[in-house]
């Protein structure tokens, strides 16, 4: 294995068609910021680049949906999430876009290197195509059945509950999502990457670690479910699968006769973190080449866990193709993240969103860091709620880190003036404590990073304990010197809690620093601080979160989803139907003459109505919303010929017809102007 001299490290380009959620930062961003964190810390030539994905049907959708433009979409929810990451401290080296013409221009090159070496095969082949709309249905634009795993509402491109990347041709019942009507097949050309070629060379890298006959990596450092993934995919059988697709929103396909073709958006998409590492290296005066085509690097990508057959075998099958690219030296996927006993889920709008919990609480910014790390999905599904939020905050944050910290510093000024009172130390615990500089590494190397968080904050747990045993506050009165070497210890081990919690909690660390008025978090360094130092002030470093804020917090949610829940989604569109067909029901005005309600029942109305032709009895179920009285005299329209039923043991001759609007509420379908009784809807 190589020695590496420098780490690229990407975190998953996240679709610019939302916000970015407590699910995203528990992915991929809060690990790739902790570890990145953690290589500055070490001196490591680390470089962290991320961006909007800004392509795909992800966008058009969206703006369809909302009536607006895909361009507008993307300005909107790049800048929304770009400050947010900014805002939360997840620090990237560059945050670039999809949509700059850099990226166009890297994308396209990249294809038409590809095609240079022969890596696609060119097909004309039946694809759906929604007649209504007359539109090619790729990917998100068509839904039906999982084949594998049975789910009703699997995408063409991917099923989101079992992660399969399908075709739209495995969809079992398709339906366009445009119109909602069953598809038909249309010839269309396209360019595919032969992915069955590459099965072998796969299968012996992803297992064994080899690439090219060489070491490439040692396979016992990917995750199992990363691995179990990537061999259920290859050993289900690779297929040819398409990288251009029938869209106007995307990157050109830049050949002759591929008008109104641009590339798959999983083309597109990473190859962002080749095209954000020239932008970042033309800002910064670097060379991206070394990033990327150097066997001395070492590539990183975190992901989540519905990204990785993108990252494990389409991209490394795209960067071996053009054969100049460095393949990654590990996904360190995870898995997702529920909240509140829930899917998080952006469309039911179930969901804790990072702007808006910033704007609610900027203080409280490693609080969540925490909290999330503490849980972090790492090699199986986890979840999120406020009261376990709550918990964490208040009896581990404020309770012991930020608890010890004060209690250090507070004595140093109540008997010290803020000085160091000696210099004579507590060797064996400072032993104990500089011991989890390696501890935390160890997990962090192994992408532990909710066991390398508890070793960070077993430092602060040693630091109270200490205290605790010696009580410098009761020695002070009967031995001053043993009540000096305890502070001065606490100090020492305080700023050890500066170095090693920095990858987590970056804000405590630089205000740990301020308050003992030293340096900046370094990586397993000697301590800065000797007798005689001068502290600042005390200040808090976390506060309670309390009972009113989790109930605030549930509510809110709850209120959110019933929010999304009443917005109207059009009832899909119904299969095509005949005039002989219509013309099969009969539809009349009648009057309401009598009205009354139906004994033990909250629903239902007995009416009866003057059809012209009689009079007969309808049972409705309107009674909700409206009175029998308000109804009498009322014309309606009546489904004469519905075969008669029983409801309520009273027989119900016929069918009012009602409109039925998104919250369920019913009103009449009324005649403009009143008709003659019987007069017939055609
Ligand atoms: N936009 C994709 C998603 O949110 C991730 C793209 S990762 C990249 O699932 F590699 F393609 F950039
Ligand atoms: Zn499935």
């Amino acid at each position: 294995m190589t020695a590496y001299k420098r780490h690229l490290i990407t975190a998953a380009l996240p679709y610019a068609n939302g916000p970015i959620h407590l699910g995203h930062l528990a992915g991929a961003y809060l690990p790739s910021d902790i570890y990145v964190r953690y290589m500055r810390l070490k001196k490591e030539d680390v470089l962290f680049v991320c961006g909007s994905d800004e392509h795909g049907a992800a966008i058009t959708i969206r703006a369809k949906k909302e009536g607006v433009s895909p361009q507008e979409i993307v300005d909107r929810y790049d800048a929304i999430c770009k400050k947010a990451f900014a805002d939360f401290g997840i620090d990237f080296d560059i945050y670039h876009r999809t949509s700059s013409e850099l990226h166009k221009e890297t994308a396209s090159n990249y294809f038409l290197e590809l095609l240079e070496k022969d890596a696609f095969t060119v097909q004309e082949s039946e694809q759906y195509f929604d007649k209504e709309a007359q539109q090619f249905l790729a990917d998100r634009y068509i839904t039906g059945t999982c084949p594998k795993c049975a789910n009703d509402s699997a995408y063409g491109d991917q099923c989101e509950k079992c992660g399969s990347a399908l075709s739209p041709t495995d969809l079992i019942n398709p339906k366009s999502t445009l119109s909602g009507n069953a598809p038909i097949m249309k010839a269309t050309k396209h360019w595919y990457l032969p992915m069955q070629d590459h099965e072998k060379w796969l299968k012996e890298w992803i297992n064994e670690g080899t690439f090219e006959g060489k070491e490439h990596h040692n396979p016992k450092d990917w995750k199992n479910h990363v691995i179990g993934q990537c061999n259920s995919w290859i050993d289900g059988g690779l297929q040819p699968r398409a990288m251009t697709r029938d869209l106007d929103w995307g990157v050109r396909v830049p050949v002759e006769g591929a008008e109104g073709k641009v590339l798959y958006v999983w083309l597109d998409a990473p190859i962002g973190y080749i095209s954000a590492t020239k932008q970042w290296a033309v800002d910064n005066g670097k060379n991206w080449e070394d990033y990327w085509k150097n066997e001395e690097t070492r590539l990183v990508h975190f992901i989540g866990k519905d990204n990785i057959v993108f990252h494990c075998i389409i991209f490394p099958i795209l960067l071996k193709a053009h054969g100049e690219y460095i393949l990654p030296e590990n996904v360190p996927a995870n898995e997702f993240l529920n909240l509140e006993g829930q899917k998080l889920s952006t469309s039911r709008n179930w969901a804790v969103w990072l702007h808006e919990y910033l704007e609610e609480y900027p203080d409280r910014i490693d609080a969540l860091r925490y909290c999330l790390t503490s849980i972090l999905p790492e090699n199986k599904d986890s979840e999120f709620t406020w009261k376990d939020f709550q918990a964490r905050n208040n009896n581990e944050l404020v309770a012991i880190l930020g608890n010890f910290v004060n209690r250090a510093v507070v004595l140093t000024h109540k008997y010290f003036d803020g000085k160091v009172p000696t210099g004579d130390f507590d060797q064996d615990v400072l032993d104990e404590v500089k011991s989890h500089y390696e501890k935390v590494a160890s997990g962090l190397d192994k992408f532990n990073f909710r066991q390398a968080l508890a070793d960070a904050m077993n430092v602060a747990r040693i630091g109270n304990k200490y205290l605790a045993d010696n009580e410098p506050w009761k020695t002070i009165k009967t031995d001053e010197a043993a009540a000096q070497k305890v502070i001065s210890t606490s100090l020492i081990i305080a700023e050890h809690l500066k170095n090693v919690v920095a990858p987590f909690l970056p804000n405590t660390s630089a205000k740990l620093a301020h308050i003992l008025n030293i340096d900046a978090a370094n990586w397993g360094g000697e301590s800065t601080i000797s007798v005689g130092h001068q502290l600042n002030p005390a200040e808090l470093l976390f506060t309670k979160f309390e009972d009113e804020d989790v109930e605030k917090q549930v509510n809110k949610l709850k209120e959110a989803a019933a929010a999304a829940a009443q917005t109207f989604t059009l009832e899909p569109a119904k299969d095509e139907t005949t005039f002989e067909d219509f013309q099969k029901l009969d539809i009349r005005i009648a009057t309401i003459i009598e009205a009354e309600k139906v004994a033990k029942t909250k629903k239902l109305l007995k009416l009866k109505v003057d059809t012209g032709m009689d009079q007969r009895t309808v049972v409705s179920g309107i009674a909700e919303f409206y009175s029998p009285e308000e109804i009498i005299g009322k014309q309606v329209c009546l489904l004469a010929n519905l075969a008669p039923r029983a409801i309520k043991g009273i027989e119900s001759q016929g069918m009012i017809l009602m409109a039925e609007s998104p919250d369920g509420k019913l009103s009449f379908v009324l005649p403009e102007a009143v008709v003659a009784n019987g007069t017939s809807i055609s």
